[in-house]
């Protein structure tokens, strides 16, 4: 079965191609992504009007291009599955909308998936990927949440943050901080020649989030702004020192708390996705807290962990193989709950 997947939750406009075979592994034909950073940097941060616009413009030929990449038409393909929800409404409606038409014009089945699911089901067009069960780790801009991938559409929900998402307390850590945005990779960056012992950051988990599963990262983000507050914001040694510091505090969080879960779980496999995947010291500490605990880690390569169309090819392909399909009258939905 051959997909169309399409994205356009937030500042990522993306379509792809992947072949499923049975719905639990694929491959990618083609995948095309255009990032809006440089649409959003000199805000700060992600402006939806600008996102909408964006998509408007470039989401036609960002699937031209992905359907000349894996070498197919239109009527080459199977289905379009495309993300209905969380995220931007009028980012979302580019996508829905497009798909919609496609899939009308080129009498294509079309269904509407979970964006969370995507990156969930990102790790089955990994060369290295595990039969379910799972402990799945979401770590993103805008995630930060524990799952249980039962079956593939069986997910059920261990923790979530109840503030900032991970990826969110990197970037605005390293707005304050003067580092561009998105800011992780920089602080990840700068990170590398500190000392992450070098500043005692608090680790978000309150007493009351201890029993579920859930994160906080609002506490931490705090104390980063105190100590710049009294000492101001620092440079060379000392703000790789910070960086070090904070990341230390992130990740030992999100580590502690998922290697928890699997093993509360009996879950003999982890996979961790979304942006902050990519971080150097959340793969190195996952790997070291995995294996001392002989859980088989997944850690897709870093672009099937950002935002992409493959993903949401993947999460639909399975779906669309079961004979879902889409209600004619499908709509965005931005607060949609896995
Ligand atoms: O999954 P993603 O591309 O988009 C969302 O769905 O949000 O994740 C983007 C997030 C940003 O917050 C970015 O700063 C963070 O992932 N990120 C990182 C790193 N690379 C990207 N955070 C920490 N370390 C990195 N190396
Ligand atoms: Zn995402």
């Amino acid at each position: 079965m051959r997909v169309l997947g399409l994205e356009t939750s937030c500042d990522e406009t993306a379509a792809a191609v992947v072949e499923a075979s049975d719905g639990l592994r694929g491959r990618v034909l083609a995948d095309v992504v255009h990032t809006q950073q440089d649409v959003h940097e000199k805000w700060g941060g992600v402006v939806p009007e600008l996102a909408s616009r964006d998509h408007l413009q470039r989401v036609l030929p960002v699937i031209d291009e992905a359907l000349g990449k894996a070498g197919c038409e239109l009527g080459d393909l199977d289905g379009i599955s495309v993300t209905r929800g969380p995220g931007l409404v009028g980012a979302l409606l580019v996508g829905v909308q497009v798909g919609k038409s496609l899939a009308l014009a080129s009498r294509l089945p079309l269904v509407g998936v979970n964006h969370i699911e995507g990156h969930l089901l990102a790790v089955l067009l990994s060369e290295q990927a595990p039969s379910p069960p799972w402990l799945a780790l979401v770590v993103s801009g805008g995630h930060t949440s524990l799952y249980v991938v039962r079956s593939l559409g069986e997910y059920e929900p261990l923790g979530h943050t109840l503030d900032d998402a991970a990826g969110e307390a990197f970037d605005k850590v390293a707005k304050l901080l003067g580092l561009p945005y998105p800011g992780g990779a920089h602080v990840d960056r700068l990170a590398r020649t500190g000392n992450p012992q070098a500043i005692d950051f608090p680790r978000g988990l309150s007493r009351r989030s201890r029993a579920a599963f859930d994160f906080s990262f609002s506490g931490l983000k705090t104390a980063v702004l105190m100590h710049v507050r009294e000492h101001g914001v620092p440079r060379g040694q000392a703000l790789a020192d910070l960086c070090a510091s904070f990341q230390e505090a992130v990740c030992d969080a999100l580590t502690q708390r998922a290697v928890r879960a699997a093993r509360q779980a009996r879950l003999p496999a982890m996979v961790i996705c979304g942006g902050v995947a990519a971080n150097s010291r959340l793969r190195e500490l996952a790997r070291e807290r995995c294996g001392a605990e002989d859980i088989a880690l997944y850690l897709p390569e870093p672009r099937l962990c950002t935002d992409n169309g493959a993903m949401i090819a993947m999460a639909g392909a399975h779906r669309l193989l079961r004979g879902e399909r889409a209600d004619p009258a499908m709509s965005a939905d931005p607060g949609w709950r896995l």
